[in-house]
């Protein structure tokens, strides 16, 4: 599929998001972040602006859903139309039973991991999905640094995913900017989530274009 640039609104100005994502014209996905302040400790929005933007937006919705029991959850944001729909392993009962519920939904299944959790905790679940997301913070709040520590198992997810012989995409998110998306392409990530970098700059469509060619550049 190649590089893939997925802004995230959480960022943007909620009050009008809308025109917020009228400003990213130039991406693949927009990238709406839902928290419940249990899973992380933060709370955003939930279906029912979801399903406002999905009647607006001119991109397609991935949504990543940082909250406890997506088995219950998720399946709405699937049937409300979001093309992608992103659920942390750590917060699942039955991850299986849940990605083909959203595959039944018409929406492509994410699978993320926190930080810590090893990218082996999901080798067996790789059958099952479209897309793992390697976080490279920790969930929660936009703007944070970088967490270099996670490369390597970027890396490791991109050989897991090579092996299953199915182009299942590989999202990095979490204080993706111009200063570390080389990094995350050169490791073998082809989703790019970027929030602050995107919606500070003066010019979101623009600098996705230059994201998006950076990555291009380093894939490995
Ligand atoms: C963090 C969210 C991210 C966040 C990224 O929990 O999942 O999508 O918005 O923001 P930046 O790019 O600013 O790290
Ligand atoms: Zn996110």
């Amino acid at each position: 599929m190649g590089v893939q640039i997925s802004p995230s609104i959480l960022s943007a100005d909620f009050a009008r998001l809308g025109a917020e994502v009228d400003r990213i014209a130039t991406a693949d996905w927009v990238h709406v972040d839902v928290m419940d302040n249990h899973f992380v400790p933060n709370l955003t929005i939930g279906l029912p602006v979801v399903e406002s933007l999905l009647v607006t937006s001119p991109l397609p919705v991935d949504a990543h859903l940082m909250i406890d029991d997506p088995d219950r959850w998720a399946p709405a944001y699937a049937d409300a139309g979001c093309g992608s729909v992103t659920f942390h392993l750590e917060a699942a009962a039955a991850p299986i039973r849940l990605a083909r519920e959203l595959h039944r939904q018409g929406a492509r299944a994410g699978l993320a991991l926190k930080p810590a959790t090893p990218v082996d905790a999901c080798a067996d679940l790789l059958g099952e999905i479209d897309m793992l997301l390697v976080m490279t913070v920790e969930p929660g709040f936009g703007g944070q640094p970088f967490l270099e520590a996670c490369l390597p198992k970027v890396r490791r997810a991109r050989e897991m995913l090579d092996g299953v012989g199915r182009d299942i995409w590989l999202q990095v998110d979490g204080g993706v900017s111009a200063d570390t998306i080389e990094r995350c392409a050169d490791a073998g990530a082809d989703v790019f989530v970027a929030g602050s970098a995107v919606y500070r700059a003066d010019d979101a469509a623009a600098e996705v274009e230059r994201l998006r060619s950076l990555a291009a550049a380093a894939v490995g």
